[in-house]
C-alpha cells in the first residue's frame, strides 16, 4: 500500500522570500517523517528556489496547474515537462478554482492528465460538488461524472501514480469542512468506480485524498476513515506549524494507515 499523501496547495500566495521562510520552518518540523508522503504546491515563481531547500527532506514539489501542450506558442502557459525540469513530482489538475475561474471542463482535465503522464508527473485530479448539487442529492453523480470523463482513455497500466482528490466546493476556504462520514461515503463510491474501471489489481493502491478546510483540529478524524488516504490542504498549509501537525496526524486502528 502506498503511503498517505499530505499536499499543501499554496494557491496564489507567497513571494519567494515568504516561501523560503515557510519551507525552512517546515523542513525542520517534518524532519524524519517517513510514513507519510509530503508535497507542497507553491506558485511557479518560487519552485526553483525551493527545490534546493527541500533536498534531504521528505518534502516533494507539485505544480498547481499545467498546460495540455508540451511547448510552443502558448503565451502564459507552463508545461508538464517544465514542471519536471524544475523538480516537481506531482501536479494538481482540475482544481475547482480552475474550473470556476478559468472554465476548465472535464475534457480539459482529461487532456491535462495525459499531459502530466507524458511528462512523468503524478496527477492529483480534483473533483467535488457545489452546495446546490449536494443539496439536490447529486453529489455522487457529479463526482463520478468528473472522474469518468476526466480519466477517459486511460488504461489500467496508467493509473498507478494517479491521486484522486475529493474537494467539495462548499468546503474550500470556508472553514466549513465536510464531516469524515460525508467524505468516506464519497471516497468509497469513487473507490468502487475506480475498481470497476481499472480492475482491483491496478486501482488498489490508488490514493483518494480529501480537501476542504482541513486543519490540525480535524485531520485525525479524516485519517481514521478507511478510504481517506491523505489531504489536500489550502489555507492551513501556509502556516508551517499547522501543516506539520496535519502531516503528523494521529494514527488510529480504524484507519488503514496506522
Ligand atoms: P482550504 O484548505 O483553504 O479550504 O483549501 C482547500 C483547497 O482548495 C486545497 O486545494
Amino acid at each position: 500500500m502506498l503511503k498517505p499523501l499530505i499536499t499543501g496547495n499554496w494557491k496564489m500566495n507567497t513571494t519567494i522570500a515568504e516561501g523560503v521562510g515557510l519551507v525552512m520552518r517546515l523542513r525542520e518540523l517534518v524532519r524524519g517523517v517517513e510514513d507519510v508522503e509530503v508535497a507542497i504546491a507553491p506558485p511557479f515563481t518560487s519552485i526553483h528556489h525551493l527545490r534546493f531547500l527541500i533536498a534531504d527532506s521528505p518534502i516533494k514539489l507539485a505544480g498547481q496547474n499545467l498546460s495540455t501542450e508540451k511547448n510552443g506558442a502558448y503565451t502564459g502557459e507552463v508545461s508538464g515537462e517544465m514542471l519536471r525540469d524544475v523538480g516537481c513530482d506531482y501536479v494538481i489538475i482540475g482544481h475547482s478554482e480552475r474550473r470556476q475561474h478559468f472554465a476548465e471542463s472535464d475534457e480539459t482535465v482529461n487532456k491535462k492528465i495525459f499531459a502530466a503522464l507524458r511528462a512523468g508527473l503524478k496527477p492529483i485530479v480534483c473533483v467535488g460538488e457545489t452546495i446546490e448539487e449536494r443539496e439536490g442529492g447529486k453529489t455522487l453523480a457529479v463526482v463520478k461524472r468528473q472522474i469518468k470523463t476526466g480519466l477517459k482513455g486511460l488504461g489500467p497500466g496508467m493509473v498507478k501514480d494517479l491521486v484522486a482528490a475529493y474537494e467539495p466546493v462548499w468546503a474550500i476556504g470556508t472553514g466549513k469542512n465536510a464531516t469524515a462520514e460525508q467524505v468516506e461515503e464519497v471516497h468509497n463510491a469513487l473507490r468502487e468506480l475506480l475498481y470497476e474501471k481499472f480492475g482491483t489489481a491496478s486501482a488498489k493502491d490508488l490514493r483518494i485524498i480529501y480537501g476542504g478546510s482541513v486543519k490540525p483540529e480535524n485531520i485525525d478524524s479524516f485519517m481514521a476513515q478507511p478510504n481517506i488516504d491523505g489531504a489536500l490542504v489550502g489555507g492551513a498549509s501556509l502556516k508551517a506549524e499547522d501543516f506539520a501537525r496535519i502531516v503528523k496526524f494521529k494514527k488510529t486502528s480504524r484507519g488503514k494507515h496506522s
